[in-house]
């Protein structure tokens, strides 16, 4: 398949930049895949260990050159050393874990981030009641609203007031059913719509993740934005992800842009531990019957397809909408029941 104009532009560019020893950046074979979404452009350098230091110059020339052909996008060029140059491209191994620079976040020993390709399928619901679930296996469990566009976590976890600073500096988590919880939200005024422009989500971001005191988590689940924008992707620059789940409803449109996130977190060689098929059928509250409305089943096909887990099914019901709206997901009000099962079921196998 033909590169996109930009990816096009932007590798022609970077023959015009010349890495350490010679060669220019587009024929280096370090280089990794040239990543593009609506609002960012990523891609990798990979670097003999000990020669990051050599490389910035590099860096800052491929930005540039990246930058004249993004057409407004974010443009993101890390350097990493954690695999050899020499055939880093031939040789890379699906298995591989990311390859740009991450750094651990202090006090949490695994993260897991909740995607998907539209908004409204779930994400946020999916997000909160897995955390619930894997709570109640036993760990610790902390939740961090991502979707700085559409933060819904306060909601989702009955959150209210702003949040308090432990030592000046660094936020204190908000507590919510046993987990600890961060989000944006509350710092919003009501009904503010927020503008961020890349950089500057990406900074919130990082704060939010670095400079709250989590204490000592097992797990910390990040509810992304729908899509594959820079939060995205700054997300994965930043930390380390041990695996992101995806959340798609059985419709064929959101099934097309689930497969687009699953696309894009392959190429940023994140685990995916799978796809979660939510509002899969409908229960009929009075009669209890189940009816298939949008078709159920089709993430079950889309993963075996693409080759990833199928996590499970969670049904459109009233006291799922219902529950999360009242800031009491069901894993929290009804642990023992239908629909928490559910999630049970599917925070088993992440686990
Ligand atoms: N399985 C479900 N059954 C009923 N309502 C659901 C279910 N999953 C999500 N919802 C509702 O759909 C809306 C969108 O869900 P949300 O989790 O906010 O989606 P996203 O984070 O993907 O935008 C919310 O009102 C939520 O309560
Ligand atoms: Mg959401």
């Amino acid at each position: 398949m033909a590169d996109h104009p930009v990816i096009a532009a932007v590798k022609l560019a970077l023959k015009t930049v010349q890495v350490p020893g010679g060669s220019s950046l587009a024929d280096y074979p370090g280089m990794s895949d040239i990543i593009l979404t609506p609002s960012a452009l990523a891609f990798a350098i990979s670097v003999e260990p000990g020669m990051e230091g050599a490389f910035g110059p590099v860096q800052a020339a491929a930005t540039e050159a990246a930058n004249a052909h993004a057409e407004g996008r974010k443009v993101l060029v890390s350097i990493t050393a954690d695999r050899a140059p020499a055939n880093a491209k031939a040789g890379a191994a699906p298995q591989q874990k990311s390859q740009v620079q991450t750094s651990p976040v202090k006090g949490i020993k695994q993260i897991i981030a909740v995607a998907s390709g539209k908004g409204g399928v779930g994400k946020s619901t999916c997000s909160v009641n897995l955390a619930l679930a894997l709570k109640s296996t036993g760990l610790k469990v902390g939740v961090l609203d991502a979707d700085l566009y559409g933060p819904s976590i306060p909601k989702l976890l009955g959150i209210e007031g702003k949040p308090a600073f432990r030592d000046e500096k660094m936020f204190q988590p908000f507590e919510a059913h046993g987990l600890e919880a961060m989000s944006i939200g509350p710092m919003l005024e009501p009904d503010q719509a927020v503008v961020w422009r890349g950089p500057m989500a990406s900074s919130a971001l990082r704060q939010l993740l670095r400079e709250t005191d989590w204490g000592n988590l097992d797990v910390l689940i990040i509810d992304l934005p729908p899509g594959t924008g820079d939060i995205q992707i700054s997300l994965c620059q930043q930390v380390e992800l041990t695996g992101v789940v995806i959340v798609s409803t059985p419709q064929d449109l959101a099934l097309i842009d689930a497969k687009k996130a699953m696309d894009m977190f392959m190429r940023l060689k994140i685990p995916i531990f799978g796809l979660i098929e939510n509002m899969s059928y409908f229960i009929a509250p009075d009669t209890g019957k189940r009816y298939d409305i949008f078709g159920h089943g089709g993430a079950k096909a889309t993963a075996e397809q693409m080759n990833i887990p199928f996590l499970g099914e969670v049904p459109l019901h009233m006291s799922i909408r219902e529950q999360s709206d009242a800031g009491t997901p069901v894993c929290a009000s009804d642990p023992d029941g239908k629909e928490a099962q559910a999630f049970m079921e599917i925070a088993k196998k992440v686990a």
